[in-house]
């Protein structure tokens, strides 16, 4: 195991593939300090590098971050644009130190209701990264996990009208060659900052077996110690996918079973029977 993992007590072989982050509570974080909203917001453009470098060190295969949700828009205007304008900033600010990482990025969400300078940023920040191979970074902007279902049902009604495909050829996997996040393994762990227990329309699809962990430090707090401990939460999880955990988890089965053994040796042992 390398420096960095036994730092970190970090098993690499129990890391999660692709983990989805709910950046939540920097309007409060700003709050609780008497500052304005975009305080926090601010701040919390600086941990998504924080976490996203140390998403690259952990050598995760992806990592979804959820940067504004479709129900934003509903925002005062002046928290949107100022919200906007961050977002231009990082495209800008992190652009190469992205390409450098041999970080693929990738925008996820609704890319009608972006403004064409925005969009043309990461466009242009998605073509030029499009051959990295190492973390795959996306950032979803404008998404809404209902509105992204819908948009790849369309797709596929398309098909099946104009005959490309049969409506038999839509399975699963099919399915979800047609959602946003194409190409990309499924979601393993949703990671929810700032104390709310709810998935606010994130990856419904792509998370449907992943592990949940609810964290009550605000975004803009939420560093690497913190990443880190839910990193090593998710590694003790059991996932069971449906089966029972001697199924899951034949070692650990084999383990409780001869714990029960030992137990029951004891147990004659103690009694003399
Ligand atoms: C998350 O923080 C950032 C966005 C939704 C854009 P919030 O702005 O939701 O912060 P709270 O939840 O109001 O504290
Ligand atoms: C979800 O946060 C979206 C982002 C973190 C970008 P919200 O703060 O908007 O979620 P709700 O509306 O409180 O559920
Ligand atoms: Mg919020």
């Amino acid at each position: 195991m390398n420096d960095f993992f036994q730092k970190w007590e970090l098993d690499p072989l129990k890391l999660p593939r692709h983990v989805g982050i709910i950046m939540d509570g920097n309007g409060r974080w700003a709050t609780s300090r008497r500052l304005p909203r975009v305080a926090g917001h601010k701040k919390g453009v600086e941990r998504v590098n924080e976490i996203t470098e140390f998403a690259v060190k952990c050598g995760l295969h992806a990592l979804t971050l959820y940067a504004f949700s479709d129900e934003n828009w509903r925002r005062p205007e002046e928290e949107v644009s100022a919200l906007m304008s961050l977002l231009r900033w990082y495209l800008k600010a992190e652009r190469n130190k992205i390409l450098d990482n041999n970080i693929r990025f990738r925008l996820i969400g609704d890319r009608g209701k972006l403004s064409s300078d925005i969009l043309e940023m990461a466009v242009e920040l998605e073509n030029a990264s499009a051959a990295n191979d190492g973390l795959n970074l996306c950032i979803a902007l404008s998404y809404g996990s209902r509105g992204e279902i819908l948009r790849a049902v369309r797709k596929l009604v398309e098909k099946v009208n104009c005959g490309e495909i049969y409506l038999a050829d839509i399975d699963e996997q099919y399915f979800a060659e047609h959602l946003d996040t194409h190409g990309l393994p499924e979601v393993d762990l949703v990671i929810r900052t700032s104390g709310e227990q709810r998935v606010s329309n994130f990856l419904l699809w792509q998370s449907a077996y992943a592990e949940y962990i609810f964290e009550n430090t605000p975004w803009p707090d939420f560093s690497e110690v913190h990443f880190a401990e839910s990193l090593k939460k998710y590694s003790v999880r059991e996932r069971r996918f449906g089966r029972t955990p001697e199924q899951a988890n034949p070692a650990s089965a084999a383990d409780s079973k001869s714990d029960r053994q030992r137990i029951h040796l004891k147990a004659v042992k103690a009694t003399g029977q």
